[in-house]
């Protein structure tokens, strides 16, 4: 059974033995609503430590005034059966009372990471998330945190916060869950309608055929973006943006990049739905 503690005092004490113990803590904060590539994230973390902690907090602080906070969906008993069937150890999943006491005074952003890409459309998002991981971080001290690829910007926001920040920790990013048909696994994908979500492997198809063209040889990556987003539009979604991008700065890519990283975002009925394929060029 994964042990269910909801507050920051009793999950340090319990922690705090293991750790005398010495066993290793691994950690894969998420906002619940589990699904199959949240269950990669927490068998990674199995496999490389002794003691797995999942935490399920909602962060208002990274969702924006319009955004979907309220009908995130909670769905913390068949969360708890999930994690206790992959034998997770423990699921922290405290109030936003518990996480936010006096509200947010103090904030960490990371402001070469968290103003592009999901960022530009998002402003605040990253803030959000690096300040909420890191006091999870505070809390869990864990030897190592698991995230996933597929939030590929939010990877590099945290692995950069933990490097700049001396963090003792490391980070783990794990591959992305697909289903069958290739979308990736996401929370949010519980928005899409039977038809939405029939259209919807096409966000892949259409990361897979930007990425084909690169190994091919075309240098033109603007032409590449430009008629993605342009049968993208086409076919229902609303892009926010389609850009490769050099892998470890996310900066625009120039042709002296090797490993390269292409990142979508679009809008698909309600949901925005995101995804990414990385690739080393030959
Ligand atoms: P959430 O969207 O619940 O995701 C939790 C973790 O699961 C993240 O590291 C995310 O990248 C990973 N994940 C989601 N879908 C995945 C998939 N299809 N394959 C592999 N990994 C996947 O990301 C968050 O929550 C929050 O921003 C959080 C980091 C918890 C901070 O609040």
């Amino acid at each position: 059974m994964t042990q269910i503690i909801t507050s920051i005092d009793t999950l340090r004490d319990t922690l705090s033995q293991h750790r005398e113990r010495g066993q290793t803590i691994g950690f894969v904060p998420t906002m619940g609503s589990l699904h199959a590539g949240h269950m990669d994230l927490v068998r990674a973390c199995k496999d490389a430590c002794d003691i797995t902690v999942a935490s399920i907090f909602v962060n208002p602080m990274q969702f924006g005034p319009n955004e979907d906070f309220d009908a995130y969906p909670r769905t913390l008993e068949a969360d708890n059966d999930k994690l206790t069937a992959e034998g997770a150890d423990y699921l922290f999943a405290p109030t936003v009372r518990e996480m936010y006491p006096h509200g947010v005074n103090t904030q960490i952003d990371v402001p070469s990471l968290a103003n592009i890409l999901c960022g530009a459309s998002r402003p605040g998002h990253f803030a959000g998330v690096a300040t909420v991981v890191s006091k999870l971080f505070n809390i869990v001290q864990p030897h190592q945190a698991f995230f996933g690829r597929k939030d590929f910007q939010q990877l590099a926001v945290i692995r950069q916060m933990a490097r700049d920040l001396l963090m003792p920790l490391s980070i783990v990013g794990v591959p992305t869950g697909r289903a069958d048909d290739g979308l990736a696994l996401s929370s949010r994908n519980a928005y899409l309608t039977d038809t939405e979500r029939a259209q919807a492997p096409l966000l892949y198809q259409s990361l897979q055929s930007a990425r084909q063209r690169i190994l091919d040889g075309e240098t033109d990556f603007a032409a590449i973006q430009r008629d993605a987003t342009t049968a993208l539009n086409a076919a229902g979604f609303r892009v926010d943006y389609f850009e490769v991008r050099c892998a470890h700065a996310l900066s625009s890519a120039g042709l002296a990049d090797t490993k390269l990283v292409i990142l979508v975002a679009a809008y698909l009925g309600k949901a925005r739905l995101i995804d990414n394929v990385e690739l080393q060029k030959p």
